[in-house]
């Protein structure tokens, strides 16, 4: 948080037990703060410093551990984008290496490792910035690995 200027307005859009911000969360049993589905987000555009993504990352992962469904990351990331003020900061977690959103700049990628023989976790970090999508052409939103090939269709709208 001190890295990203202690941003005051956070929201969790899979907020589970989280500690931080606005708790968001599909499953009534956690008690979030807002009832609600990370795919379409209640709230207004612009409304908050920061929103953090910690999804299922996988459908094995939803229905398993949580008893949810499958989870369209980019169609939350979009969301997320959405509700955050320009300048304001999306931070994405992931064991997948995602696509930058769109109207986003990533700022930097951080590897997260937990316990030994655990697959690490990807930490996303960017901010929302409309001029440097059209400008840079970092439109990176594709459902297709440029490297390998591997379509991620799934994870996309
Ligand atoms: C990895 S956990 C979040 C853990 C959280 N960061 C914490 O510290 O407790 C993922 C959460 O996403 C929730 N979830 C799954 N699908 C969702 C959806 N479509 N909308 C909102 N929450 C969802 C699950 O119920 C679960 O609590």
């Amino acid at each position: 948080m001190r890295l990203l200027g202690n941003p005051e307005k956070i929201l969790q859009p899979f907020g589970g037990l989280a500690e931080h911000g606005l708790r968001m969360d599909i499953r009534r049993d956690v008690r979030p703060d807002v009832l609600g589905d990370a795919h379409a987000l209640p709230f207004r555009d612009n409304s908050f410093d920061m929103t953090l993504l910690d999804p299922p990352y996988s459908d094995d992962d939803a229905e398993r551990l949580y008893g949810t469904n499958h989870v369209r990351i980019m169609v939350a990331a979009k969301e997320a984008v959405r509700v955050v003020c320009e300048g304001g900061w999306v931070v994405l977690y992931h064991e997948l290496s995602l696509p930058v959103p769109p109207h986003c700049i990533l700022t930097h990628r951080i590897l997260v490792e937990t316990r030994p023989w655990h697959v690490a976790r990807i930490v996303h970090v960017h901010r929302k910035d409309p001029g440097a999508y059209h400008e840079k052409g970092q439109a990176t939103n594709k459902a297709e690995c440029s490297a390998c090939g591997q379509n991620y269709s799934r994870l996309v709208k």
